[in-house]
C-alpha cells in the first residue's frame, strides 16, 4: 500500500510516493533491455541498486525500460527475451518486490503520454546536445555522409525526454545512473523546471547518483566487460560454459611460478568483486607468490560457480515459469499505476486538457 509523502518544492509542496514517514527519498532506475545480464552488470549496477533497497529511509522505483530497448534493438525476439531474462535475473538476485515497485515501462500508459506532454517543453537545441545523439551524428560525420542525420530516428533524438517522464512520473529524487547518463539526468532537471516555470511547481528535480566505488569489471579481452565489445560472461550460463569462458579470460605469458601483479588482472579483479577482504588478501598473497594461470582461472570458475549456483537454479526455474515473472510485473505495473494515473491527471489540468463539463 503506498502512501503519499509531502515534499517541499520552494513554493509549493508536492506530493511524492512514500511507504512511511521514514522516507526521505524516493530513488528510481530504469535497465534497458536490450541484452543478457553479465558478470560486469551485476557489479556495477545489479548488486548495490538490491541492496539500496533494503534500505528503510527510501522509496524505490525500478523498471524495465522495454521503450528504452526499441531504440537500440529492433529485433523483437531479442527485446522480447531480454525484458523475460533481466526480470528473471532481478528476481532470482533477491530484489525484494514488497519493496521496490518493480514494473515494465510499457506497462505504464502514463509514461509515454507524459513523454509527449514533455516532448512540447523541451528545446530543441537542448537535445541536440545530447551524446547518444551528438555520437551518431559524429558516426556520420567521419565516414564522410554528407546526410548528418542519416539513419538518426526521432526516437533516438528525443531519448533524454523518455528518460525524463520516467524518472519526473514518480517524482524521484536520485537516480542512480553510471556516469554516461548523467548528462540525461541534468535534462529532465531543465524539462522539468521549464514545466515548473510554465505551469506550476508539478515536478521534483531529480539529482543523479553516481556509485563511484563500484567495481567496473573486465571482459575477456581485457576491455570494460560490455555487451558492445561482445567480451562478457553472462551471470547465469550453465556450470560448463561458465568454465569455459573463464578458461577464455585474457592473460600475459608469465609461468607458474614467477610472480604476478593482481592490480590490473583481469581474474583477479573478478574475484575481488566477489570475495571478502581476508580473501582478497590472501589471494594477492598467491599472486605475489606464483600462481599460475590454469590454477587461478580453476579457483575463480569453482569460487564463482558457488557463490552463483543458488540463484543461477531459481533464474533457470522462473525462466520456465514466465506466469510468474508476468504476475510479478503486473502487480508491479498496478502499484506504479496507483500513483501514475492520478499525477498525470493533475498535468493534463495544469496544462489545460480538462473535461469541458463535470
Ligand atoms: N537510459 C538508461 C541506460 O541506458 C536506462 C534508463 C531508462 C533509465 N530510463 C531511465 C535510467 C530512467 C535511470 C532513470 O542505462
Amino acid at each position: 500500500m503506498l502512501l503519499y509523502q509531502k515534499v517541499d518544492v520552494g513554493s509549493e509542496e508536492i506530493k511524492v510516493v512514500g511507504s512511511n514517514n521514514m522516507v526521505k527519498d524516493t530513488i528510481l532506475t530504469g535497465i534497458t533491455t536490450t541484452g543478457t545480464p553479465h558478470l560486469g552488470n551485476y557489479v556495477g549496477a545489479i548488486r548495490p541498486a538490491i541492496e539500496a533497497s533494503w534500505r528503510d529511509d527510501v522509496r524505490s522505483f525500478y523498471f524495465l525500460a522495454d521503450y528504452h530497448a526499441i531504440i537500440k534493438c529492433q529485433d523483437p525476439k531479442l527485446v522480447a527475451e531480454s525484458t523475460k531474462e533481466v526480470a528473471a535475473t532481478w528476481l532470482a538476485l533477491g530484489l525484494d518486490t514488497e519493496k521496490v515497485v518493480f514494473y515494465r515501462q510499457s506497462d505504464i500508459p502514463e509514461i509515454t503520454e507524459l513523454m509527449w506532454i514533455l516532448t512540447c517543453v523541451t528545446a530543441k537545441g537542448l537535445m541536440n546536445r545530447a551524446h547518444a545523439y551528438k555520437a551518431a551524428v559524429g558516426v556520420n560525420e567521419d565516414s564522410g555522409e554528407k546526410d548528418l542525420d542519416k539513419g538518426i530516428t526521432l526516437g533516438l533524438f528525443s531519448y533524454p525526454v523518455l528518460m525524463s517522464a520516467d524518472i519526473l512520473m514518480f517524482n524521484a529524487t536520485k537516480v542512480p545512473v553510471g556516469r554516461d547518463q548523467v548528462q540525461h539526468i541534468e535534462m529532465a532537471r531543465d524539462i522539468a523546471g521549464r514545466f515548473n516555470h510554465h505551469y506550476g511547481q508539478h515536478f521534483v528535480l531529480p539529482e543523479a547518483v553516481i556509485e563511484d566505488n563500484v567495481a567496473v569489471l573486465s571482459g575477456l579481452d581485457g576491455r570494460k566487460m560490455s555487451k558492445s565489445y561482445n567480451n562478457t560472461i553472462p551471470l547465469f550460463v550453465p556450470e560448463k560454459k561458465l568454465r569455459k569462458l573463464i578458461m577464455k579470460i585474457k592473460t600475459n605469458s608469465l609461468e607458474p611460478g614467477e610472480p604476478k601483479d593482481p592490480d590490473g588482472c583481469t581474474l583477479f579483479q573478478i574475484y575481488q568483486a566477489f570475495a571478502n577482504e581476508a580473501e582478497t588478501e590472501s589471494m594477492r598473497q598467491r599472486y605475489l607468490n606464483g600462481i599460475g594461470w590454469g590454477e587461478m582461472k580453476q579457483f575463480l570458475f569453482e569460487y564463482l560457480n558457488d557463490h552463483l549456483q543458488e540463484p543461477r537454479k531459481t533464474y533457470d526455474d522462473l525462466m520456465k515459469n514466465s506466469d510468474y515473472v508476468e504476475k510479478v510485473l503486473c502487480d508491479g505495473a498496478e502499484t506504479a499505476r496507483g500513483f501514475s494515473r492520478e499525477f498525470i491527471q493533475r498535468i493534463r489540468e495544469s496544462i489545460g486538457i480538462v473535461p469541458l463539463a463535470d
